[in-house]
Parts: structure tokens; sequence; C-alpha cells
């Protein structure tokens, strides 16, 4: 059973030559549902203000739909922790879809038409309808990476990738038979490329508009689009 995978390479908070602590592991684990509320805290700090949909809109920080979305994958048991001696140093929030989401996630979008959580799921519901990856690849059941979040000063380690290759396994155990993201920043697509998953579509934030032609997310350079993967497992 899937519980750990341990990393001995050192790490090292950026800007200091010394290791994080004497004990060089990263244990990445399966995050129960008790561990919820300190993952959540985590991503507060190492996720979201830095997530180009959250920081792309008004107001910079996320609304509690979006939170309790997150929240609500837990019980699946496919969100992930990476820690190095407790500390926690990265996160991946990861879920199953069903094949009635293309019209789930339309609907949650006019739910909450005119938030900040409604224009976030206007874009994803885009990318879910013309990724088409139920249709695609014929599966009743997705495995899909909805947050990765690693810490600040940890960036560019390949803490994320780690995480990502854990979940791989993870979904694997859990019977999954495709993983998919829609990475919604340069740097996680650039990973998720490099652990091999396939391209299904970018939606550039561009064209994501109002009635009045006005673009509806704006985040920061670099981040252009947003872009589907899927990796059959
Ligand atoms: N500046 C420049 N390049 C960076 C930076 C940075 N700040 N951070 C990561 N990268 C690059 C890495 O060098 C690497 O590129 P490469 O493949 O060309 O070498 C790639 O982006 C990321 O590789 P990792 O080291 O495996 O990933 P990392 O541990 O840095 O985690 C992550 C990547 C999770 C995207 C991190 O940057 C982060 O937490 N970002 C903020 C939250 C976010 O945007 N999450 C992803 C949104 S999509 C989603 O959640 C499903």
């Amino acid at each position: 059973m899937f519980q750990t995978i341990r990393d001995r390479s050192a790490v090292f908070i950026a800007g200091m030559s010394e290791t994080l602590d004497n004990n060089d592991d990263i244990v990445i684990r399966v995050a129960t549902v008790d561990d919820t509320e300190q993952l959540i805290e985590f991503l507060h700090v190492h996720y979201y203000r830095d997530e180009p949909l959250t920081v792309g809109t008004e107001p910079l920080t996320p609304d509690a739909a979006d939170v309790d979305f997150l929240r609500s994958n837990f019980p699946a048991g496919a969100c992930l922790m990476a820690l190095c001696n407790d500390r926690i140093v990265g996160g991946a929030i990861a879920g199953p879809k069903l094949p009635d989401i293309g019209t789930e996630i339309f609907e949650e979008a006019r739910k909450y038409a005119g938030t900040k959580w409604g224009c976030i799921l206007g874009m994803l519901a885009i990318c879910e309808r013309d990724a088409n990856a139920f249709q695609r690849f014929n599966v009743d059941k997705i495995m899909h990476l909805n947050a990765l979040g690693v810490d600040t000063s940890l960036r560019g380690r390949r803490i994320g990738e780690r995480l990502v290759t854990a979940l791989i396994a993870r979904s694997r155990e859990l019977d999954y038979p495709l993983l998919t993201v829609d990475c919604t920043s340069l740097y996680s697509a650039r990973l998720i490329k490099r652990l091999g998953f396939e391209l299904l579509n970018t939606v550039p934030y561009a064209d994501y508009v109002n009635a009045a032609g006005q673009q509806l997310i704006r985040p920061p350079a670099p981040h252009e689009c947003v872009q589907t993967y899927a990796m059959r497992l």
C-alpha cells in the first residue's frame, strides 16, 4: 500500500547554504481528513498567493466556496502532503471527477455568477468542455489534480514533481484509469509536461472575456493560459 515516498536529496532554504535541518528527508504521504485544516492553512500562504486564477481576479484572497471545494477533496484519499521533519513543504489536492462534471461545473459557475469563485469556475468549465477527457479517453472516472502548492522558499527543487509522481502512484492504487490537471501556471505546466502528461488543450487568459469583451482573469507574467493535461494510468 502506498504510504510514503522518501527522497534523500538535500533541500536548501533559498538563499541559505545550510540544509533545512539535519535530517534531509522529504516524506510524501496521503493527507487524511484530520490534516485538512493544517494543509489548507499552508495552501493559503504557499498556493493561493501565487496561483494565477486567484491572483488574476479581485479580491486577491480566495472565496470561501473555493476553499471549501479544496476541503471537499480530502475524504477521497488522494490529497498528498510533502513534509520535511513534520513541517509541510508542499501539498497536492486531488479528487475524483465523474462524467457529469461537464454540466455540473457550468451549473456551479452560474450559481456563483458575479463572484470571484464563479469567474474562476467559468474558466475551468471551458477548460473541462474543450479537453473533453471522458469521451476522448473513454473512461468512466478520472482523478483530477485541483491544486498544487510548494513552499515559496523551496520552489524549483522538484518538490512539485515529487508530489505529482506520488499522486500518479496513489491514483493507480485507487484504480483510476486517468489523471488530469488544469495547469493554470506556466511552472506547473512545465513540470507536468516533463513528467510525460499529454496536452489536451490550451485556453489563453486573453480569450476569457465578458460580454463587453473585457478580459476576466489577468494573471501576472509569465502566466498566459490554462493548459489541460492527462496521463493514462
Ligand atoms: N521562477 C522560475 N521558475 C520556476 C519558479 C519560479 N518562481 N518556480 C518553479 N519554477 C520552474 C522550475 O524551475 C521548473 O521548470 P523546469 O521544468 O523548466 O526546470 C518548474 O517551474 C517546476 O518544477 P518543480 O521544481 O518540480 O516544481 P516546484 O516544486 O517549484 O513547484 C509549483 C511548482 C507547485 C507550480 C510552485 O511553483 C507553486 O507552488 N506555485 C504557486 C501555486 C501554483 O501556481 N500552483 C500551480 C497551479 S496549477 C494547479 O494547481 C493544478
